[in-house]
């Protein structure tokens, strides 16, 4: 999709449990708090696909790696033809919580090539900026498990987050700043605001 882009599209990354979706509203408050428009979203989305990969959580077994990457695919298109597109083309800022990089490594964990995944997703515009956030794997669990009181879910099983995490490692794109997770909250919020501060340069704020 050609999108006219005035706007900047700033995207969270990362293996589950370091700590990313605290930071996004956060980072989100200090942008709005300087003038910036703002849009906050995630995927998966909320929408029919978003929700029909949410069902998938507990179960992977009834699709295939091949349905299951196309669900994340057909779910991204709509997200950008609804949601992405129009706030960047309006001058937003957009924060989304996870984008094609988390395609990339969870379903180049489940057997694809992560470079033909990226290559997949060609219809997406590219992120200004890429945060990915990491910290140890035992970490993630610990604070999966323990912290949120939850089960690991079927794309957060240990094994794969550890093919997971290499994914996101070996990545190299101009785009991407590297977070270190395992710090306080306010000293990673100091860090996501450095990381993102250059590309925000020469969008409009209201005063
Ligand atoms: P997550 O951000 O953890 O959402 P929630 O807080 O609702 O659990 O993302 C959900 C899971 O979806 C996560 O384990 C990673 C996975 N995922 C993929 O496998 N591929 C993708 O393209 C995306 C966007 C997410």
């Amino acid at each position: 999709m050609n999108i006219k882009r005035t706007g900047r599209l700033i995207v969270f990354e990362g293996i589950d449990g370091t700590g990313k979706s605290t930071q996004l509203p956060l980072l989100a408050q200090y942008l709005e708090s300087k003038g910036f428009m703002v849009t906050v979203t995630r995927e998966p989305t909320d929408g029919a696909i978003g929700q029909k990969i949410r069902a998938l959580y507990s179960s992977r077994e009834n699709t295939t790696p091949e349905e299951e990457l196309q669900l994340f695919l057909d779910d991204r298109k709509e997200h950008i033809e609804q949601v992405v597109g129009p706030a960047l083309a309006s001058g937003k800022v957009v924060l989304c919580d996870r984008y094609y990089l988390s395609t990339a490594a969870y379903q180049g964990a489940n057997g694809f090539d992560p470079l033909e995944i990226i290559k997949r997703n060609n219809f997406a515009p590219k992120p200004d900026i890429a945060l990915i956030f990491e910290q140890p794997i035992e970490t993630s669990l610990e604070r999966i498990t323990t912290s949120r009181g939850e089960a690991l879910n079927d794309f957060e099983q240990a094994d794969s987050l550890k093919k997971v995490s290499a994914i996101f490692d070996m990545l190299d794109f101009p785009c991407i700043r590297r977070i270190q997770a395992n710090d306080t909250i306010e000293n990673i919020h100091r860090k996501v605001i450095e990381a993102v501060a250059d590309s925000l340069e020469g969008l409009p704020v209201n005063s």
